[in-house]
């Protein structure tokens, strides 16, 4: 079974209100629900609401960019599946290098699984962030990075839940730095991933999962990116906030 390509933008903490508008707007005029590659923009919280509204009656699907494992109560300044979903979010970012490793306290993977748990009880689609820093791949750890961060995010997650998981291979050493993984790096590393998802779910699960590459997809990289076997997709971060740069990575894959 084919995988469509799935483009997503991580604005992180960017944009205004009305900047986060202007571009949800321009991207809902220019990407065709004809497209072959399903996108989705993923504004930070208090935007949810206004891009979700310029984004009414488009393709693009609309992401957050975290969430917590609670379904509600006391727990000042989180959020909750259901709220997402309630604001009319499909998909959820979990796990991204920045909260595993920049935002304190850092997440580690047992928080990550019960988030990933609990957005998938609540009906969002999850796209789980691992990856290796530059100290671990320079150790050869890359694999055992990998499977450590997979095995543990997808604890008890059950194979039936296989289409509405996406995992984004990220190398931290290649996010905001202008460094992308080699296409060959990429696409070893995707390789590993989809072998160890077999495994850990089932091989159909693995066959349908979505492996996005994230770090530095630029234009000028994505296309040679996105036609590796196991690149299915792109998550996006500093690339996601101009309409056409964004809309050049998306058109790269179709
Ligand atoms: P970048 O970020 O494209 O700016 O490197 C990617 C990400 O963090 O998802």
């Amino acid at each position: 079974m084919a995988r469509k390509l799935f483009i997503a933008a991580n604005w992180k903490m960017n944009l205004s209100a009305q900047q986060g508008t202007a571009l949800a707007s321009e991207l809902a005029g220019s990407v065709s629900s004809d497209w072959s590659v399903e996108v989705a923009v993923c504004p930070p919280n208090v935007y949810l609401s206004i891009v979700h509204t310029a984004l009414e009656g488009s393709a693009i699907r609309l992401g957050a960019q975290n969430v917590y494992y609670e379904s509600n109560g006391a727990f000042t300044g989180q959020v909750s599946p259901a709220m997402l979903v309630d604001i009319g979010c499909d998909y959820v970012i979990i796990g991204h290098s920045e909260t595993r490793h920049t935002i304190e306290p850092h997440e580690g993977d047992a928080l990550i699984n019960r988030k990933v748990l609990a957005a998938l009880a609540g009906n969002l689609k999850v796209i789980l962030c691992i990856g290796e820093t530059l100290d671990q791949r320079e150790q050869e750890h890359t694999e055992s990075v990998l499977n450590a961060q997979l095995s543990a995010g997808l604890a008890n997650v059950d194979s039936n839940l296989a289409q509405k998981i996406t995992i984004a291979y990220e190398p931290v050493w290649a996010i905001g730095t202008g460094k992308t993984a080699t296409t060959e790096q990429a696409q070893q590393a995707h390789a590993f991933v989809r072998a160890r998802l077999g495994e850990l779910l089932s091989p159909a699960a693995a066959e349908r999962i979505c492996i996005q590459y994230g770090g530095s997809v630029k234009p000028n990289n994505a296309a040679e990116l996105l036609a590796q076997p196991d690149v299915d997709g792109a998550l996006v971060g500093g690339a996601g906030l101009k309409a056409d740069v964004f809309l050049e990575i998306i058109k790269a894959g179709l």
